[in-house]
Order: C-alpha cells, then structure tokens, then sequence
C-alpha cells in the first residue's frame, strides 16, 4: 500500500497543493462529501466522452460520470453546440419559458408514470417535495425507506445511510422527525409487507431506488410488485427514486424496464445534460396537489413553490438535447451500455478471483461497484450488507487509489458507463484491476 500511496501523491503534485489551500477556506475542502477521498482528491480541469484530465496533467477513464449523470459522456457535442447558441440569447431571465414545456411535454412522453412534471434545481429538492406531495395527498405522516438508501441530504430522507444504522446521520436534525421516517429490508418482500402493515393507517408512502446506488443490486421485480400491491392496498403511495436510474437502464427508466409504474417518481443527473436538475413527475392528480389555480387555498396546497434557477432556459436546453438524443437513438445505446456493463462486470470479477480475493460486483446495465465481503462468501444482498459486511477501506483506498494509478477513476469500487466508453476503455478497466488485484492479492 506505500508503494501506491507515493506513485498516487507523485502523480498530483499539484492537486495536493490546491486541496491544502482548499481545506483552509472549505469545510473539509470540499462542496460534496462524495468528492473526497484519503488522501486527497485530484482536480478535474477538462473532461471529453470517456475521460478526463487533472490539474497536473493525468489522464483518466471516468467511471463516475459526474455522480452517473453523464451518459452520453463528457460534453458532447450536441449539448455543448446547442447551449453555445442558447447562451448567445442570455442566461436566466426568471421568467416562463418555451424550453421547459417542450421538455415537461418530452417527459410525459418518456416516464410511463408522468402525466405532469415539476422542475426544481437538485435530486435533493425533487424528493423532498415527493415527500411533500405523499403526505399532503393521503393526508398521513410516514415514509418509509430503505436501510442505506440515498435520497439526497433532505431532512426528511436523511435518515439510516451510514454504518453505525443505529446513529443519526447529522447533528441539527429533529429527533422527533425520525418517527415518521422509517424503514423497509430491501429485497425481503415478507419483512416489506410487515413494515407496511404495521404503519398501515398513517403510511404516506414508500420511496424507493430500483438499483440502489449504495451497491447498485438491484431489487428484484416480485418485491417491487409486491410494494406496488401493498401500498395500493393500504391507500400509500408508490414513489421511485429514478435519479440515477432514470433515462440510464432503460429510456423509460427503472419503472418501463421492469414494467411497474409508481405513483410518483423523482429525477435529476441524465436528465440534466450536465446542467443541475431535479424533477418531480408522477399521477395528474397527485401532481395537482400542488396546482394553485386548482387549490387557490394554501391550507388545501402542496407547496413546491421555490427555486430561483428551477426551470432556467439554460438547464430546460441541455436537459430537452440531451433526452432528445436519447430518444432517438434508444435503439442502440441501451442494448450497448447493457453489453458494456455485463461484460465489465465479469471481468472484474474475475480478476479478483484469479488473484485469490473474495470480491462481489454488482450492478444493472452500464452500473456497477465491487465489494469485498469481511467474511469469505458471505452473501451480500442488499445495501444494508454493503455497508456492514464488506470492507470499504479495501474498496474506497486500495482498489480506487491503485485504480487512479493506473489511469481509471473509480467511486465506490465502480460507476457508470457511458456511451463514450471504447473497447479499448473497457479493455484497459479490466486489464487495470487485474493489476491492482494482483498488488492487493500479494
Ligand atoms: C438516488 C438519488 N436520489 C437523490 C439524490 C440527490 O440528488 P442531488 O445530488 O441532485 O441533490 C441522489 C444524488 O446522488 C441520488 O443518487
């Protein structure tokens, strides 16, 4: 491991200098926890398809995709053209605009659940208001989640994501909130319905990813059936969290790739194009809780009210070229991104093995993650079991720090493919981690 540790701080130089400066006028140097990691982060300047490059000069193959936004890899040309063009128009004006109806029309189109859309500026907003909009509709208080699922830092979601489960997940959250967040085993589709019972009567709904980002293992289509029936039949509310699934496993997303439709559904990242997006879709009636012309009243009104840049043409731009693209090439880059990823994942996999480590990759489509179990075999089936029986420190500095070595920037032992990713990427993924697992397996 020293050996890696002085290639990794001989490669950045540079970007150890800048995170120093960093730390001294950024909590912790940062702007989002995801974006560091020990020892310290390297700095992006350009990013193009597959790659990207650090402020001393190193070339990465990107995995991350800035957070899994960027499908169509970095700054494609269609976006990057047509938002030159916009910009010539002026930026955020504040007011209605032509771009987010064309792109509001485009998600009815796409999402089978939208029937009416609202757009916010983050995945953290779209899900609160979702929250919201679940509760001011039935009338009721609970939500319940998945251990170790990730909705965005929003205080009504904040809720066990991290190991120790049993410790709150911030200071400055009101103990008492937490009564009405509570949780459901992932994939457990007896253990989901006791939940579900047992909250019956004051259940707002259950919010769920369909290939929880914490693992990317995703849920199996009966237990996700099984939500469905549960919650129609206590009078709840089905939502999915489609922020990173959406417009990726599927154009439909996680909803049209395993055919079951949720009362509402939350968006952001892909459908950004690289811009900031949240967005709320979901059931016309549901949507219109928050309608002002149909519930003049504010005690009778979900309020999703706020967000300066909600809406901005700049964003409503990238994110209707980007969805645009999408739709008009679904035929191929779906199927592609699917090839990629399983055959990344088989690779991975098996490198590990040849080199006598225990390791799982999961995923769906063009996502995946590594995970090493703290026990040989054990069997890692949900989030809760990454978080608690595998070895992060393997994962997050090891095989990341010894991948960035050799030219490939993983998170969390994995991330997203893009269709920018060669043969000669994928090549060079597997052909690294055979390395670095032959460094971890010695
Ligand atoms: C599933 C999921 N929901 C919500 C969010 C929050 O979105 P944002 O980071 O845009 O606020 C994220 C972000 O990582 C996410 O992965």
């Amino acid at each position: 491991m020293e050996e890696v540790l002085e290639r990794y701080r001989g490669l950045s130089r540079q970007s150890e200098a800048l995170f120093k400066r960093a730390e001294k006028v950024m909590p912790g140097g940062i702007s989002h926890s995801y974006r560091y990691y020990w020892p310290y982060p390297v700095y992006s300047v350009r990013a193009k398809g597959s790659k990207f490059w650090d402020l001393d000069g190193n070339e990465y193959v990107d995995l991350w995709m800035a957070h899994y936004a960027r499908i169509t890899g970095h700054a494609p040309d269609f976006i990057i053209d047509g938002l030159a063009q916009k910009l010539s128009e002026g930026l955020h004006v504040g007011m209605v605009n032509q771009y987010e109806v064309e792109f509001a029309e485009m998600l009815c189109d796409i999402i089978p659940c939208a029937k009416k859309v609202r757009f916010c500026c983050t995945g953290t907003e779209a899900t609160m208001y979702a929250i919201r909009l679940a509760r001011g509709y039935t009338e009721r208080k609970v939500i319940l989640k998945i251990e170790g699922g990730w909705h965005g830092p929003n205080s009504n979601l904040i809720y066990k994501i991290n190991t120790p489960l049993e410790h709150g997940e911030s200071l400055g959250l009101l103990p008492e909130m937490s009564k009405y967040t509570k949780t459901i085993p992932f994939n457990d589709i007896k253990g989901a319905i006791e939940a579900i019972k047992e909250d019956a009567g004051d259940l707002a709904g259950v919010i769920i990813e369909p290939v929880p980002g914490t693992g990317f293992i995703p849920a199996d289509v009966h237990y996700l059936e099984a939500l469905r029936e549960e919650t129609l039949r206590v009078g709840a509310l089905l939502i999915f969290d489609e922020i990173i699934t959406g417009f990726r496993v599927s154009l439909g997303g996680a909803q049209e790739e395993f055919g079951i439709e949720p009362d509402l559904c939350t968006l952001g990242k892909v459908a950004g194009g690289g811009m900031p997006m949240g967005i709320v879709v979901g059931r016309g009636d549901i949507m219109d809780m928050c309608n002002h012309m149909k519930r003049p009243n504010k005690w009778e009104r979900v309020n999703i009210g706020g967000g300066t840049f909600s809406g901005t043409p700049i964003a409503m731009t990238a994110g209707l070229l980007q969805l645009r693209y999408l739709k008009e090439n679904a035929n191929w880059i779906y199927s592609k991104l699917k090839e990629m990823g399983e055959r990344v994942r088989r690779g991975v996999e098996e490198a590990f093995r040849q080199n006598g480590i225990d390791a799982q990759c999961n995923g769906y489509g063009s996502l995946y993650q590594v995970t090493f179990p703290l026990q040989k075999d054990a069997e890692i089936r949900s989030p809760r079991d990454i978080l608690e029986r595998t070895d992060s420190r393997k994962r997050d500095v090891e095989y990341k720090l010894g991948m960035m070595n050799e030219g490939i920037f993983v998170v969390k032992g994995g991330g997203a493919l893009s269709t920018e990713h060669s043969e000669e990427d994928i090549e060079k993924i597997i052909r690294a981690t055979q390395k670095v697992a032959k460094e971890m397996g010695s």
